[in-house]
């Protein structure tokens, strides 16, 4: 394997906290869904991590790490309040950090955004009941107080604090796919009438406080990351109809914000977004819908260019080289997100800069074989599908593309009860 690459992916870049990150290759968030019910990070992290940073990426970004264990997202999260786990911590970001690469914590609150079979008592920006056909598997949340807006983010900071303590060399904020921050910047989910609520400022306002809090633990030289939607409006819908939904946190608001985070100096914006009627890794079409979507947000990427200096990472549909080279030739982003495709083949930054390997990776079509179930349980289904093949790379096995969707379902119902077959996001999120 030669030493070196030519490709742009294999270039180093250096972030505005002056830290160089060897590569392009920005390895997305994904819950690893391993923690038991103590919220604590396991042994299958630490060999996942490792793995994943023998395989040459740039950035690892940690599965979303809950700041607030009677709030989590999803079963199998990770939650850091307090030291109590240091030295899993450390192990982990060790772990993570092998290889020349970084190793980033995701952190995030769920809000209301929080299934009832793990959290019955949710918090949102503002009370009220879901609609749609999620609404029953989500408890209605209660609306925060000002003194609870500024506990979550003390949490926050709390948290990146001792993400640096443990050896992780970055931080993303989650403020994208519907939860708490998102929620906060949603005009549709925060109703506010206080300074949280109402103009889009307002609304942004607890996601630059978490920031400017996060920095200030963390210090300048620590990189920090956001990741937001390029607008809440679904893919979907702007296919079908491209001025979108009104009302939702839309492209002008998140250009607004996304340029306030570039004056605040955060280290990358991590762009993503939500869906409304079909969220983009809920179905079970693989390599097809892939071919039929390529990289996901482009014609956002292509509007915000040259607006900030703030290096951009384009996250959601890089399947291919060619892919990866165009966007980096064209300016539109700065590191390639990419998620899926590292659980399917977790070395493939290495087998593009170094193997030659120019092949899309083609994500399986999760399919329990039946259509009813299939429908039934639609997002739970890809999701388990992933956790499956992360969980198998964290106990030193290989992923098993061959394995199908009805094992995947019994593995999570295993790993986490019945609670796993509820939808992980509402209806509208990523
Ligand atoms: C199993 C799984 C778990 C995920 N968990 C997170 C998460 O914790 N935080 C996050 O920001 N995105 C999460 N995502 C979304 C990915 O980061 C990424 O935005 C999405 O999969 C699109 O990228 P891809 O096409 O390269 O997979 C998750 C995706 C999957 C498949």
């Amino acid at each position: 394997m030669p030493a070196t690459s030519a490709l742009n992916v294999a270039k180093p870049l250096t972030l505005p906290c002056g830290v160089t990150v060897k590569n392009r290759f920005y390895k997305s968030a994904m819950n690893e869904a391993l923690a038991g019910r103590d919220c604590a990070p396991t042994e299958e992290h630490v060999k996942l991590y490792h793995r994943w940073a023998m395989g040459g990426a740039g950035v690892l970004v940690t599965g979303n790490v809950m700041v607030d264990r009677t709030q989590l997202g999803e079963p199998g999260n990770v939650a850091i309040e307090d030291e109590r786990d240091l030295n899993m911590l450390r192990r982990w970001a060790k772990a993570g950090t092998c290889n020349g690469a970084h190793c980033w914590m995701q952190i995030n609150h769920p809000g209301r955004q929080s299934p009832a079979t793990i959290n019955p008592h949710p918090y949102a920006p503002s009370a009220g009941a879901l609609d749609g056909d999620y609404a029953r598997f989500f408890a209605p949340p209660r609306e925060l107080t000002v003194a609870q807006i500024h506990d979550i983010v003390r949490r926050f900071a709390a948290t990146s604090g001792i993400a640096k303590k443990a050896g992780f060399t970055g931080v993303e904020i989650h403020a994208a796919h519907g939860y708490l921050i998102n929620q906060f910047l949603s005009p549709l989910d925060n109703r506010r009438t206080d300074e949280y609520g109402g103009s889009l400022e307002n609304r942004a306002r607890f996601l630059f406080e978490v920031v400017a809090a996060v920095r200030e633990a963390v210090g300048p030289k620590f990189p920090v990351a956001v990741k937001i939607n390029s607008s809440d409006v679904p893919i979907a819908a702007k296919v079908n109809a491209p001025d979108g939904v009104p009302g939702g946190f839309d492209e002008e608001e998140s250009i607004w914000v996304i340029q306030r985070l570039a004056d605040m100096g955060v280290d990358l914006i991590d762009i993503s977004g939500g869906t409304l009627e079909k969220p983009v890794i809920q179905t079970t079409t693989g390599a097809k819908e892939d071919e039929r979507r390529g990289v996901y947000f482009t014609a956002f990427a292509q509007r915000i260019k040259g607006m900030v200096d703030t290096p951009i990472a384009l996250t959601g549909g890089f399947r291919s080289a060619s892919d990866m080279e165009t966007a980096l030739e064209s300016g539109i982003t700065q590191m390639i997100g990419i998620a899926r495709p590292l659980v399917v083949r977790p070395n493939l930054p290495n087998l593009i800069m170094y193997g030659n390997w120019r092949a899309p990776v083609r994500l399986p079509w999760v399919t329990t074989g039946i259509k009813a179930l299939d429908k039934a349980f639609g997002g739970v289904l890809v999701i388990s599908w992933f956790e499956l093949q992360m969980n198998r790379i964290g106990r030193g096995k290989e992923p098993d593309p061959r394995i199908g969707g009805m094992r995947a379902l019994l593995f999570v119902l295993k790993q986490h009860g019945m609670g796993a077959l509820a939808p992980r996001r509402r209806k509208g999120h990523q």
